[in-house]
């Protein structure tokens, strides 16, 4: 049974699908530069950073890039990704997120976002759902990607609370070891086969009670 007082949310895979249009933009990337970028490549993508994500891509297609067609590549990627995104309209939002929102704000419980997205806050945006959360952490704000904790450390620490009185909702392996790494519960959102670190793995956010949260 935790004292529960702060929830933090990562966003893309979790309260939004944008994995799929970071998958189309990176696949749009890889076929200019001659090859194929699949589905099952793209999960080695799903919570990482830009560059990070960029340099994963190019040893799947053998390709070697100096720092400044890199960060050419990089910029070229997000201004697809972008354009994908800036159609989003709440409709959006995965099913349960609202609601979970909802309740835990009822119970005054404080909510956060920590996405490594540079992106995020434009998605909070278009979605409308910027009034759900007292606290924002997103790729802007820091220096280390997830696995390190910096991200959830810093949502924690402006939320003005303790790691062990806050749950982490994760999709992606990378952000559930920031989660532990940083002290605190971890419920993954997918599938358990690999998210199995995870204190509670379920397959979205409309699969949860407050009382099942209390009881990690
Ligand atoms: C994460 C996504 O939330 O943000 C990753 O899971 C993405 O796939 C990363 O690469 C960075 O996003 P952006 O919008 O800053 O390129
Ligand atoms: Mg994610």
């Amino acid at each position: 049974m935790m004292d529960l007082k702060g929830c933090i949310f990562d966003l893309d895979g979790v309260i939004v699908d944008t994995a799929k249009y970071h998958y189309m933009a990176w696949r749009r990337l890889a076929k200019e530069l001659g090859f194929v970028f699949t589905l099952e490549d793209n999960e080695a993508l799903k919570g990482v950073s830009r560059m990070a994500s960029l340099e994963i891509l190019l040893s799947k297609g053998n390709i070697h890039a100096t720092r400044q067609e890199k960060e050419e590549l990089a910029a070229r990627k997000n201004g697809w990704y972008v354009e994908f995104i800036s159609g989003m309209k709440p409709d959006e939002i995965l099913p349960g997120s609202v609601k979970l929102l909802r309740s835990l704000r009822k119970e005054g419980i404080l909510t956060a976002i920590g996405s490594a997205s540079k992106n995020a806050g434009t998605i909070i945006d278009k979605i409308n759902l910027r009034d759900m959360f007292d606290v924002i952490i997103d790729g802007n704000k820091i220096s280390k990607a997830k696995p390190d904790p910096e991200i959830f450390l810093r949502a924690v620490q402006e939320m003005k609370l303790s790691p062990p009185h806050c749950i982490v909702f994760e999709d992606a392996q990378a952000g559930i070891e920031a989660a532990i790494a940083g002290g605190m519960k971890c419920v993954g959102v997918g599938s358990p086969e690999l998210l199995g670190r995870a204190d509670l793995v379920i397959p979205g956010l409309n699969k949860i009670t407050l009382e099942q949260l209390r009881a990690l």
